[in-house]
């Protein structure tokens, strides 16, 4: 196991998930629809034709899975905030059921000594709201911070680690570029607005928690990787430079106060809806960045394929998971150092990590899942590493807590430290979520003599 000391000793130790992967119950107690729903209701555009209706039926049995994570041992539950159950109207009247939903969820997991970490938005906008036309229309923006408004008042008591966004990028990018995520558009204006919109209503919403909750100590969650060239070719490192500003610098320049990268803005070839004041209003000042990271990004030139022209290759040698995507902590290590470099954050989160692997069930439920917890290890190493060369890194967070619904993947690909059996909804905790169990309970027993 991994030797811990140099985490700082109140270092929090989590599990993420999200509302639309794991909640089900999408037709109860005054619920609309979100564009998920659509989206995943629509034949074709997720595997197997699967849909978050049940899901993990969290909604339902939200007690056994607080009780699970007490079991895990963790201080902290990174969960989204369900727009459409809060305010199914997009604007305009709350619902108080849906809102109460999440508010006995931090009372129960306060009860349970575990620090709520909620995300007001992971990618289901209300239905109704697309329909007047979704992140591309900046209205969803102050929508978005009113909604945020609602739930940081209710929560605010009891609540203080605030995220806004969770991947903006994956919204803008594969939702309205490349089409494979909700709401499933291929139109690189409507891409770039939708990125704009989410950054200005992560402001406005950073405003409204910093209203509602004296003392709120607020975030966002980008997906953000390291982008090399596959070769020292000169269209191969141009080809990477291009790619982390559409991976990187996209989303870490403006909410830092330095605006939209030129040369993307340039490449992208599409006027940002700017208006005065803006650019100050995105560029609020956070108190941490939430990093995702999952691997690396090896580019080589794409000059004909689709933005930003930049083709991810595997290099010979690589590891991967279920999802295909290559195991490589030391590009953690990497984003972690260049994220403390160049935009020098107060503290930095990892709030989503993991792997999905085909897990065999064995008779008696159980879950061996050695590749996940070699995963978790060779990671939670980097993260060790990243911390000793001055990261000021204050916390981890597994994804996932369960195994869900994996947006497009559908239910095929696990990535819980708990197994699902979704037809009878048994859970049973995998070898990697007793392993990171283990990992808690020690790192913690450091902690305390550490103080
Ligand atoms: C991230 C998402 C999360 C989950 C993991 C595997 O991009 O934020 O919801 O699907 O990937």
């Amino acid at each position: 196991m991994n030797d811990f000391h140099s985490l700082p000793a109140d270092f929090t130790w989590g599990v993420a998930t999200a509302a639309y992967q794991i909640e089900g119950a999408v037709a109860e107690d005054g619920r609309s629809p979100s564009i998920w729903d659509t989206f995943s209701h629509t034949p074709g555009r997720i595997d197997n034709n699967d849909n978050g209706d049940v899901a993990c039926d969290h909604y339902h049995r939200r007690s056994e899975d607080i009780e699970l994570m007490k079991q895990l041992g963790v201080d902290a539950y990174r969960f989204s905030v369900a727009w459409p159950r809060v305010v199914p109207g997009g604007d305009g009247p709350v619902n108080d059921k849906g809102l109460a939903f999440y508010d006995e969820l931090v009372d129960d997991l306060l009860e349970a000594g575990i620090t709520p970490f909620p995300t007001l938005y992971h990618w289901d906008l209300p239905q109704v709201l697309q329909d007047r036309g979704g992140w591309p229309a900046r209205e969803t923006a102050e929508h978005f911070a009113a909604y945020a408004a609602v739930v940081a008042e209710r929560l605010g008591d009891r609540v203080k680690d605030w995220t806004t966004l969770n991947e903006p990028l994956c919204s803008s990018w594969i939702g309205h570029l490349e089409g494979r995520m909700a709401p499933g558009l291929t139109d690189i204006t409507a891409a770039v607005r939708t990125s704009y919109h989410l950054h200005l209503g992560h402001g406005l919403a950073t405003q409204a928690i910093r209203a509602a909750v004296p003392g709120a100590r607020v975030g966002i969650v980008n997906n953000i990787t390291t982008c090399e060239p596959a070769t020292e070719r000169a269209e191969d490192v141009a080809a990477a430079v291009r790619a982390d500003g559409h991976t990187n610098r996209w989303w870490l320049d403006p909410i830092h106060g330095r605006g939209y990268p030129q040369d993307m803005v340039d490449l992208y070839g599409v006027d940002l809806p700017t208006r005065s004041g803006d650019l100050d209003t995105i560029a609020a000042p956070l108190d941490w960045l939430g990093v995702n990271y999952y691997f690396r990004n090896v580019v080589t030139d794409d000059p004909t394929g689709p933005l930003p022209q930049a083709k991810q290759v595997y290099l010979p040698g690589a590891r991967h998971t279920a999802m295909d995507w290559e195991v490589n902590a030391d590009g953690l290590e990497n984003i972690l150092l260049r994220l403390t470099e160049d935009y020098g954050p107060e503290m930095i989160y990892v709030t989503e990590n993991g792997s999905a692997y085909p897990d065999v069930v064995r008779a008696d439920h159980s879950v061996d899942d050695p590749e996940r917890s070699q995963y978790l290890d060779e990671h939670l190493a980097a993260c060790v590493r990243a911390t000793r060369r001055g990261v000021p890194l204050a916390g981890y967070f597994a994804w996932s807590l369960l195994d869900n619904f994996e947006w497009a993947y559908g239910y095929e690909k696990r990535f819980g430290l708990v197994h699902v059996d979704y037809p009878t909804q048994r859970r049973t905790i995998k070898t990697s979520g007793h392993h990171y169990a283990d990992i808690v309970r020690s790192a913690r027993r450091r902690g305390r003599r550490a103080a």
